[in-house]
């Protein structure tokens, strides 16, 4: 119940943050930035986040571990202090599902 709120939280605020609609992982990465050190294809400073998908391929714990990294920031790989993402669990996880489903 909590959880679908959450979701419904989001969604409304996509929807009135106007035409550009693409979903609530899509528009916190816009708000956290992400796409200053990563896009879904190409490496920038950090990896592509179609790289990311396919290192974590078939591991089921893919979205757990990638969630707490987002969610506690701090070291990630050769990241000495990853960027922390301030957020819902529920946003966080729909931003996890945007990295994950990125080719
Ligand atoms: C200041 C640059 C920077 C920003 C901003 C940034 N990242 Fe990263 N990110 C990195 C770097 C560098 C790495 C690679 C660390 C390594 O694997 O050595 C990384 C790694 C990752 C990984 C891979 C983790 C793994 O286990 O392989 C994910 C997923 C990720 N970032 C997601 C995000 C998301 C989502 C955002 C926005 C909330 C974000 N990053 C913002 C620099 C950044």
């Amino acid at each position: 119940m909590k959880l679908t709120l959450a979701i419904a939280a989001a969604f409304a605020t996509v929807a009135l943050a106007g035409p550009a609609f693409a979903g609530p992982g899509e528009d916190l990465a816009a708000k956290e930035k992400c796409n200053k050190c990563h896009t879904d294809k190409d490496t920038k400073k950090g990896p592509a986040w179609k790289s990311v998908a396919e290192k974590y391929k078939g591991k089921a714990d893919a979205a757990d571990k990638i969630f707490l990294q987002l969610k506690n920031g701090g070291k990630v790989g050769d990241e000495d202090d990853h960027k922390k993402v301030v957020a819902s669990d529920a946003e966080i996880k729909a931003l996890v599902q945007v990295v994950l489903s990125s080719k």
